[in-house]
């Protein structure tokens, strides 16, 4: 897989930037506060349109400026693909790859695999669990499309299942809650060990 350039549209310090990237190791070497943090985020961001540095999306557009695109060329086993993602201050960020916009932006998992080592990183092994679990979701969302599947399916049984929990306290008809917050449990069971699985397996090549 190659990334062979990359275009950037008011994208934090960059107001517009084409750049082409030659196949193996590219290095950029600039002072400081030059935007070269920036543009490997805007790659990071070309894979998943979230970022590794914040959750915020309004940070990636310059300042004063309405939207940020980012855009690259893609070449994999012989074929290329332009992915294109639009980040407007207001609004939803939205995707297209090869002209035809994604119904949602998780569908952009696996067009472009990138690995990030970074600073922050380290709070994988400082911190609490979770920087761990979101490391190795990471790479699984991004390589295995049956992970998405049960990984996105978890999120929401998640949350249907929490609210089924809190009716549950000011129900008159607590029986039939409990036949559905049972059926629920089990999508939860089948999502979650599968995540489990697969996260135990991908440990095992990593150690
Ligand atoms: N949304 C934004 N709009 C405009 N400039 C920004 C934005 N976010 C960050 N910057 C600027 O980008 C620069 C930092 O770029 P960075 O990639 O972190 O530099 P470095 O080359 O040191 O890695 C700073 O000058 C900062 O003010
Ligand atoms: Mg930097």
């Amino acid at each position: 897989m190659h990334l062979r350039n990359l275009e950037l549209s008011n994208f934090r310090n960059y107001k517009s930037l084409k750049l082409e990237l030659k196949p193996g190791l590219n290095i950029f070497i600039e002072k400081n506060a030059q935007g070269k943090t920036n543009l490997l985020e805007s790659i990071y961001r070309l894979s998943s349109g979230s970022s590794y540095r914040t959750i915020e999306k309004k940070e990636a557009i310059s300042w004063g400026d309405e939207m940020a695109i980012v855009r690259g060329r893609v070449k994999k086993n012989n074929k290329e693909s332009f992915i294109e993602i639009f980040f407007p201050r207001k609004g939803n960020k939205r995707a297209r790859v090869n002209g035809s916009y994604l119904k949602r932006i998780s569908d952009l998992w696996g067009n472009l695999i990138v690995v990030m080592f970074s600073l922050q990183d380290l709070d994988m092994v400082r911190s609490s669990p979770v920087y761990r679990r979101q490391f190795l979701d990471r790479i699984l969302n991004q390589i295995n499309p049956e992970y998405r599947h049960h990984f996105e399916r978890y999120q929401r049984i998640f949350n249907q299942r929490n609210s089924l929990l809190k009716l549950f306290h000011l129900a008159s008809n607590r029986k039939k809650i409990i036949n559905t917050i049972d059926l629920w449990n089990r999508l939860f069971v089948t999502s979650g060990s599968f995540i489990i699985m697969e996260r135990i397996k991908l440990l095992e090549i990593l150690k």
